[in-house]
């Protein structure tokens, strides 16, 4: 089974950007951690990052052909993108969303998401774990669209 991580704007940065939020954890690391517990659970996982929208948009409208699932953080613009939310109403494949920090014991504009309706499920509050969860998710979980 083949699965993408999407990983949205300033999310290479991670292992310098907030480390008090987002922990110590590079961003290169973050996706090697994914991709081995990926091999655990016997799924080929591809990792993406785009600072762009368009670029997400234009990913989430291809992974049909090549993917089983998706599982994206898709960062600032969880709380913005009716674009993003649109892409992923427009897919058949199952999309998860992941939040590496607690979306909801922070600023109240991060309270809501665009997108958490038309996923399957969101996880969010534990560091690269969330991913795990999603993965695990997408495996085990009841998640057909
Ligand atoms: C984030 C939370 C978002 O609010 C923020 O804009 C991010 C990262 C997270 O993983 O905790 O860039 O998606």
């Amino acid at each position: 089974m083949n699965i993408i991580v999407i990983h949205g704007p300033n999310l290479n940065l991670l292992g310098t950007r907030e480390p008090d939020l987002y922990g110590s954890l590079t961003y290169d690391q973050l996706n090697e951690d994914i991709k081995q517990y990926g091999h655990q659970l016997d799924l080929t996982v591809m990792c993406h990052h785009y600072n762009s929208e368009s670029d997400i948009i234009n990913k989430i409208q291809k992974s049909p052909s090549s993917y089983s699932g998706i599982v994206i953080n898709a960062a600032a613009y969880t709380h913005t993108s009716v674009a993003i939310r649109d892409a992923i109403l427009s897919i058949s494949i199952p999309v998860v969303e992941v939040h590496l920090s607690n979306i909801y014991k922070r600023e109240s504009f991060r309270h809501h998401s665009m997108i958490a309706d038309v996923c399957v499920g969101q996880i969010s509050g534990f560091g690269k774990y969330s991913y795990f969860l999603a993965l695990q998710a997408i495996k085990f979980g009841s998640v057909e669209k």
